[in-house]
């Protein structure tokens, strides 16, 4: 991937959830390219060590990889004081895992709209809880959500996940106005279709859908997975240091 070089990542210590697969590993790839200290959590162990040996063979610094279930709070707590005794406070949090699996609203059980939640917010809340202090104790940070453009466009599969991607950038808000004053940033990102593995294998497995939707972007070339990681350098970096509270669509202009 061609990325501009930001020199003050490196050596940042760099924590991303949900970084074993997809947009999470070109952020995790992305980062670490850029000379940072990276941890990334993971329910997905095998594909978590993989991740983290090709890494650590191309990179300076070997990632660390802690798996985790994110939907258990304290797994979460305890993986992320792993990544500080380890690494050392925090700069960037990249609130990145989520699950978009499909629904059907006449079906949805109490049982299955908290896992949504759960999967798709609940840790981002808690994630953001416990790095601030890290944050505070060095003197600023940047945190970034990823949201979706799922709840803005409306898509009538994903009932819960979009509220939940739009809590995200409620929340987002709301942390960057309570944070700004330590010089934490606080932004969203809002991808478009970004046709990873796991989408093309569970949701995209025909090419004419994609190119169809693809029609929809103003840009008709494919997002990908570096694309959005260039954004969430950006947005790392202090090249980006007057900008919070913004959500960033990264989609070739979805209409
Ligand atoms: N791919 C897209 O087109 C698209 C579009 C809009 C928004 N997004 C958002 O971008 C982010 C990345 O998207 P993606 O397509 O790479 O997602 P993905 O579903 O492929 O990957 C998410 C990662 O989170 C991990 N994860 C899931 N549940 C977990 C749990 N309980 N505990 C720990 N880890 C868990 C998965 O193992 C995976 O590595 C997500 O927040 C997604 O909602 C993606």
């Amino acid at each position: 991937m061609t990325q501009t070089s930001y020199a003050g990542l490196a050596d940042r210590v760099v924590l991303i959830t949900g970084g074993a697969s997809g947009i999470g590993a070109a952020f995790v790839r992305a980062f670490a390219g850029q000379g940072a200290r990276v941890a990334f959590l993971d329910i997905d162990e095998t594909a978590g060590s993989a991740l983290a040996a090709e890494v650590a063979a191309a990179s300076r610094a070997a990632p660390l990889f802690v798996p985790c279930d994110l939907l258990d709070i304290d797994s979460l707590r305890a993986a992320m004081a792993q990544v500080h005794r380890t690494l050392g406070d925090v700069a960037v949090l990249v609130n990145n895992a989520a699950n978009d699996q499909r629904q059907v609203l006449a079906d949805v059980t109490p049982a299955e709209f908290d896992w949504t939640i759960g999967v798709n917010f609940k840790h981002v809340f808690f994630a953001a809880q416990a790095i601030v202090p890290q944050m505070q104790a060095r003197g600023g940070g940047s945190i970034i959500n990823m949201s979706s453009i799922a709840w803005m466009r409306g898509a009538p599969a994903l009932p819960v996940y979009a509220a939940a991607k739009a809590a995200i950038v409620g929340f987002t808000n709301s942390l960057a106005r309570s944070v700004g004053p330590d010089r934490i940033r606080v932004n969203a990102i809002a991808p478009g279709m970004v046709i990873t593995e796991r989408q093309r294998r569970l949701w995209y497995p025909n090419e004419q859908t994609i190119a169809e939707l693809r029609t929809r972007q103003a840009i008709p070339d494919a997002v990908t997975p570096e694309d959005i990681a260039r954004m969430a350098l950006f947005l790392a970096s202090d090249e980006s240091q007057r900008i919070t509270s913004q959500c960033f669509r990264v989609d070739g202009g979805l209409a």
